[in-house]
């Protein structure tokens, strides 16, 4: 197969990012942009010992999924990966993922993965956007590339977002910053914006202009945080609950979908109030926080020092008096930590758990493991290892990323 051949195909299923998979005389074929039973014209753009990549050239046949992506960047940006599918098709797509990821790396039954808990948001769901800045351009890197397409606005972020856009497009300009991170709370008036920075601004320019919008505006110079209006935090609610987030800290990026992600937590655990709870990888104390509140006594454990900050002043700020918070990194303190769970309740990076902190888990051989993550790849490596202690009960995917390949997912593992 050469380079810009042009060839037809027939699209018979869609790869773990989205993309669709034909084959070319026996050769694989990753097509972005297309859906199963689609046949298409297809630019060949990347000739790889065992695969293909190809760039639709023209539909020769449109599957009835196919919605038209309501934004227009979509076919440039590397943003979202999934406007042109129907959200049914979405979730559906999500789902099979998780079961064939589960299936192929931990040998995990489909019938342990259960129905996707939805999103009613499709659009201006994130609670977090970082706007990137090169070259005169503000937006987001195209699809496999360093190279920016600059943007006026951003479907999947919150309105206030695409104001503050405008706003600095049109009345500040870009000289001297590199990123903007916007954190816009969803549930109190709350909106954080953190300039990052390479070169003295105009401060006075950015008060007038962005201080009616925002109730924190802090300067980044190589990671340390000033700032210029407000407060070093804002405060979101999650429930009944508020949290205080420092421009460092982790939150989940769809508010909505936090409570029915931490609600399904809450369900997993099955607390009758006699319970101790490990938070492994507790951010600002989010979900220790909200199981607090139904059983014993709660640990949270976070390597990140501002988020443990916010867990303290969390802890204060909700009144609850269960939970205590360990700064530190997992792996080196979960064996000096003088605290025997029932439930251990784990939430890391994209990375999953290191082998170390597996085995110190099956050691501290809790009742229950509520495993949450946003990788299903590292998370079936993961509970593969634990399987040979733990019974895999349940696997509930969560739509936390609409429009995104991403998928996130809670499970319920118990001791053999
Ligand atoms: C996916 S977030 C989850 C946070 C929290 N559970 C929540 O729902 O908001 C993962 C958290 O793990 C923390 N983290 C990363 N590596 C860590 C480590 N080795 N030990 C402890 N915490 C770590 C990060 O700083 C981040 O706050």
């Amino acid at each position: 197969m050469e380079l810009n051949e042009i060839k037809e195909v027939t699209i018979t299923g869609i790869d773990h990012y989205g993309r669709g998979i034909g084959k070319i005389d026996g050769c694989v074929i990753f097509i972005p942009n297309t859906l199963v039973d689609e046949k298409v014209k297809v630019k060949i753009t990347t000739v790889k010992k065992d695969y293909l990549e190809g760039e639709v050239i023209d539909f020769l046949n449109i599957s009835e999924k196919r919605i038209t992506p309501k934004c227009p960047y979509f076919y440039e940006c590397g943003g979202c990966d999934l406007m042109h599918m129907d959200y049914q098709e979405q979730l559906l797509f999500k789902e099979t993922k998780v079961k064939e990821i589960m299936q192929k790396f931990a040998g995990i039954d489909n019938n342990l993965v259960k129905e996707i808990i939805s999103s009613d948001d499709l659009f201006n769901y994130r609670n977090k956007i970082a706007f990137q800045v090169k070259k005169g351009k503000i937006g987001f890197c195209k699809k496999k590339s360093y190279d920016l397409v600059d943007i006026d606005n951003c479907l999947i972020s919150d309105e206030k977002m695409n104001k503050i856009l405008k706003l600095i497009k049109e009345k500040i300009g870009l000289y001297g910053i590199e990123q903007v991170i916007i954190r816009s709370c969803k549930n109190t008036d709350d909106l954080m914006i953190i300039l990052d920075i390479n070169r003295p601004i105009d401060e006075e320019k950015i008060i007038k202009t962005l201080s009616d919008i925002a109730s924190s505006i802090i300067k980044k110079i190589r990671n340390k945080y000033t700032v210029i209006v407000g407060n070093d935090y804002i405060i979101e609610k999650l429930g009944d609950l508020s949290f205080i987030i420092s421009p460092s800290s982790f939150f989940q990026v769809n508010t909505k979908q936090t409570v029915k992600l931490y609600n399904k937590v809450l369900e997993y655990a099955k607390l009758t109030g006699k319970e101790k709870v490990l938070d492994l990888y507790c951010g600002t104390g989010t979900i220790g926080l909200y199981l607090s509140r139904y059983c014993k006594e709660v640990l949270g454990v976070e390597i990140n020092k501002d988020a443990i900050k916010d867990a303290f002043k969390n802890k204060e700020l909700n009144n609850i008096k269960n939970i205590d918070f360990k700064c530190g990194d997992v792996s080196n303190i979960i064996d000096s930590i003088n605290f025997k769970p029932d439930i251990i309740v784990v939430d890391p990076p994209r990375s999953g758990l290191d082998q170390y902190t597996i085995n110190q888990l099956i050691k501290i051989n809790p009742e229950k493991i509520i495993y949450v993550s946003c990788d299903p790849i590292t998370l079936a490596r993961d509970l593969n290892l634990l399987k040979e202690h733990y019974e895999i009960k349940e696997i509930t995917p969560v739509d936390m990323f609409v429009n995104t390949y991403h998928v996130e997912n809670v499970v319920l593992l118990t001791r053999l």
